[in-house]
């Protein structure tokens, strides 16, 4: 017998019998539910999606009681040790690991999309001298749906990989160009004879004559940090990336949705928000009284605490391993030592044992990114280049699962019965 679940309407006295597939039932097997037949039916109320699934996806899986997060079915340990951020992107677009051959074709095809436009530099140019690269990241890849106008053919897989190719290839790009704008230097373009991270690198940092080389330690420490960020299933931002997708918008104009629901602080912005709140902390002395206030329910500890994860983040254990190789080139952050003592009182505080808040990715990123010279307007840009994969792979997925429709949530109506217009008057 199929496993059901059955709901009875006191109302009404009525007994329904739902099925349960995968351990859910079908939001909309519940309009059934109503007293008369004229009535729309029985809706469920999910504020946050807390508990609603919005789809299947065969691409990311994540266990938040027990830390648990794989791409394709590959624990993320195992990737940040053996992969590289290209040959997992390939993983998290296509589901399986490249061969040889496939990676270097792979590489070559991302390598070809470098360069952008001089329009898109000029467009660039454009922007405010104090601006901010994630503005100008979110605005730079809106207007790439104006170059590229093929890109609105969604539904054919050939454009739809051509501009996955740009858009994974032109994020670092882009990103390099916003942070040079606002630090008023010329724009470095891109050496495709560096991979994905050290060219990224030499894009931000290379001075007009210097031969500057990406520290190697430095490249493969954010090449582990872009296949941590490289996708984490249905969150904030993804979420947007599907629900404009799902309009069958260019993915551009998707992308640069999903980007803006990233720089919010309780998203992508939270490593920025980390080390605002470390500097504020300013010594470990003062570690006590600031959790104090948190418990208090005066400001939160940025960088813990997840939706999904009610144990330690996978990711921040693999972060803070990295943190210490990149601390030995660049010396140690004096902020790490406040966040070593936070983590330590929080870990073993009762407030935050019983709401099972751990550090979450954001923690010790942003000591990271800070040791080796980004400055932290970069941080949600840094977040989206490597999400810029996982976005895509949703976004591809999505288009290709025939239950997908356009995304319309239903609401409650709270608001004034009907009421007739009141003459101004005599109001
Ligand atoms: N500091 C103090 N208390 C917290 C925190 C925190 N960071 N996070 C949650 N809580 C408390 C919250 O006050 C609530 O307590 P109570 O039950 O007494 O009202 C309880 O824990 C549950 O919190 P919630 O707000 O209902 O949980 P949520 O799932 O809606 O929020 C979150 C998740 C990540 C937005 C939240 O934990 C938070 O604001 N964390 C700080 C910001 C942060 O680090 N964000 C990065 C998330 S990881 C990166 C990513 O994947 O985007």
């Amino acid at each position: 017998m199929a496993d059901t679940l059955t709901v009875t309407d006191n109302r009404t006295g009525k007994t329904y019998s739902l099925p349960i597939v995968d351990g859910t039932i079908r939001a909309a097997d519940l309009r059934q539910i109503k007293v008369t037949e004229a009535e729309f039916g029985m809706m469920s109320y999910d504020p946050g999606f807390l508990n609603t699934a919005s789809t299947r996806s065969s691409i990311t899986e994540i266990d938040g009681d027990l830390g648990v997060l794989r791409y394709r079915g590959y624990p993320i340990e195992q990737l940040a040790e053996h992969s590289s951020f290209l040959e997992t992107a390939y993983l998290l677009l296509n589901g399986e690991l490249p061969t040889a051959e496939q990676l270097s074709a792979w590489e070559l095809s991302i390598q070809q999309h470098t360069v952008v436009h001089e329009n898109v530099k000029q467009l660039m140019e454009g922007f405010r001298y104090d601006a901010h690269p994630m503005g100008m990241f979110i605005s730079t890849v809106a207007g790439l749906s104006t170059f590229y106008t093929e890109a609105k053919n969604v539904r054919d897989p050939v454009s739809r990989n051509n501009q996955i190719c740009r858009l994974i290839a032109k994020a670092p790009t882009i990103a390099a160009f916003s942070y040079r704008h606002c630090q008023g230097y010329p724009y470095n373009y891109p050496n495709n004879k560096l991979n994905y991270t050290s060219n990224f690198l030499a894009m931000m940092f290379k001075m007009v004559d210097s031969s500057y080389e990406p520290h190697p330690v430095l490249a493969k420490a954010l090449d582990i940090l872009f296949i941590l960020h490289a996708d984490h299933e249905q969150n904030c931002s993804t979420n947007a990336m599907r629900a404009i997708g799902s309009s069958e918008a260019d993915p551009y104009s998707a992308l640069a949705g999903a980007a803006a629901a990233l720089y919010g602080p309780l998203h992508g912005g939270a490593n920025e928000a980390v080390l605002k709140m470390l500097a504020e902390i300013g010594d470990v002395k003062n570690v006590a009284s600031f959790i104090d206030q948190v418990k208090l329910g005066k400001c939160r500890l940025m960088g813990f605490g997840h939706r999904v994860y009610k144990n330690y983040d996978p990711r921040a254990k693999i972060i803070k391993r990295t943190a210490d190789e990149v601390f030995a080139v660049t010396g140690r952050n004096p902020l790490l030592e406040i966040a070593l003592e936070l983590e330590k009182i929080a870990l073993s505080d009762e407030y935050f044992i019983k709401r099972k808040l751990y550090p979450n990715v954001d923690f010790y990123s942003g000591l990271i990114y800070q040791a080796m010279g980004l400055p932290v307007t970069m941080f949600p840009v840094l977040f989206a280049i490597p999400r810029t994969v996982g976005w895509l792979a949703q976004w591809a997925e999505m288009l290709e699962d025939s239950e997908q429709k356009i995304a319309r949530p239903r609401q409650i109506y709270t608001g004034h019965a009907v009421r007739d217009f009141v003459p101004i008057a005599e109001r």
